[in-house]
């Protein structure tokens, strides 16, 4: 079968990894890619096509007889993919715009768990600067934390640590307009407590499967410190979502949630991504993402054992439940590579050099996100360029593994963290 993915990242040249791998495929697109799709060769090929340009990915998929589509990125659930490739009876995963609203508006999720009474902080809509300034004025409790509702490419939630920052973010949301539309709603939430972690379920509205549980690490310094960057690194499985944590995770959070979808007539399909804060023990909801994480998927998809693609094509004709969908038992961890300058501005066009030494240690992959392959030359072209994941017994092992295999990929500027999977051995 041909399989097209549709996403620039490392987690879909993680996706495009799994799929290939599978003995059904023989063709996989992944539009546009990136210069590691572009490097892989054999099955895979990009096309270059934009994650947004509904209309073209579906031409091409017509045009080529794919025959199953997997979306990476929300802006293209948010653009109507999954509505227009299933009106015209294709097979592609993720969820139907109205259903992606879980992500796409933060004002219909944080509505939706009060309705259902999912575990998540407690919060206040506004849409015009001076009711949420008023609110603010008689806030005194810090910090707070403050969203644009709608999507911002992550960067649209400021934890305000006193009054003043709160006052900052309301004037650059309603007023400055730095999200412009995103934030014509905001909402203002209650700062949670605790540790976050990354869990994301495969679901056909409702059966569900759990992927290994994950943690993301989001500043770009190391001890968690400076800003918030798309994602530094990621390790699974993440011993902070005990058994019994997510246990409480299906129960209080995935039950009531795919079945308030389809109460509510938007049954939600494909990958959903639940960003948990885990305080004590206890699980509640920072957000729901409609997608896999990046970069979380550089190590969750590596360690499913089961045939991706079997698993996909159950999700979608209604044998979810009895499929199986099996873990190594095994850790992973990834390592972004980073320019120099991430988050804030960065050069770009640095060449990359690859030592074959890389090639030789079957337990590392290699996935690509800022990188461009042009005339045989790999460079760098954007801000996250590479993750590096390794795959190990323990994950003590697959984090000395990944940092020794850092060693052997170059370019100027090279910036990573240091400390990913760290906070997990005790
Ligand atoms: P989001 O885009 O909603 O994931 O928010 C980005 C990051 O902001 C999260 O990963 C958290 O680190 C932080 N955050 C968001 N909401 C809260 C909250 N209510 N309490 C504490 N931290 C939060
Ligand atoms: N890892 C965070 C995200 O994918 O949104």
């Amino acid at each position: 079968m041909k399989v097209l993915i549709i996403g620039s990242g490392a987690r879909e040249h993680a996706l495009a990894l799994a799929v290939a791998r599978s003995e059904k495929v023989s063709h996989v697109y992944v539009a546009p890619g990136n210069g590691g799709t572009a490097m892989m060769g054999g099955k895979v090929e990009n096309a270059a096509i934009k994650a947004t340009d509904i209309q073209g990915l579906f031409a091409f998929a017509e045009k080529k007889g794919v025959d199953l589509t997997v979306v990476g990125p929300e802006q293209s659930l948010e653009s109507g993919a999954v509505d227009l490739f299933r009106s015209s009876g294709k097979m592609i995963v993720g969820p139907l715009k109205d259903a992606a609203q879980l992500e796409t508006s933060k004002v219909f999720a944080k509505d939706f768990m009060k309705r259902y009474d999912i575990p998540t902080a407690s919060y206040s809509v506004f849409s015009d600067y001076d009711s949420a300034r008023a609110f603010l004025e008689n806030t005194t409790v810090f910090p707070q934390v403050i969203k644009a509702s709608g999507l911002a490419a992550g960067k649209g939630v400021i934890v305000a640590e006193n009054r003043d920052q709160a006052m900052q973010a309301i004037e650059d949301l309603f007023r400055k307009r730095i999200f412009g539309g995103a934030a014509d709603e905001v909402v203002i939430e209650s700062f949670l407590k605790g540790e976050e972690a990354s869990v994301f379920v495969l679901t056909d509205g409702k059966e569900y499967r759990f992927f290994l549980p994950s943690q993301d690490h989001k500043r770009i310094g190391d001890g968690d410190t400076g800003k918030n960057t798309g994602g530094m690194g990621a390790y699974a499985p993440a011993p902070l979502v005990s058994g019994e944590v997510l246990k409480k995770v299906e129960e209080r959070i995935v039950l009531p949630t795919l079945e308030g979808m389809r109460k509510e007539g938007v049954p939600y399909t494909g990958f959903l991504y639940i960003g948990l804060m885990i305080d004590k023990g206890e699980p509640s909801v920072v957000e729901f993402n409609v997608r896999l994480g990046d970069p979380e998927a550089q190590v969750v998809l590596p360690l499913l054992q089961t045939d991706l693609v079997e698993a996909l094509e159950a999700s979608l004709n209604g044998t979810l439940g009895e499929v199986p969908f099996e873990m190594k038992a095994q850790s992973a961890t990834t390592v972004v590579l980073a320019s120099r300058g991430y988050p804030d501005s960065y050069e770009k066009g640095k060449l990359i050099t690859i030592d074959p030494k890389l090639e030789a240690l079957d337990q590392v992959m290699l996935f690509h996100a800022g990188t461009a392959y042009v005339d045989g030359q790999l460079t760098t072209s954007g801000g996250r360029v590479l993750s590096l994941t390794a795959l190990a017994p323990t994950l003590k092992e697959s984090i000395d593994l990944v940092y020794n295999a850092v060693g052997f990929v170059h370019f100027e500027g090279r910036y990573c963290r240091r400390d990913i999977g760290a906070k997990a051995i005790f």
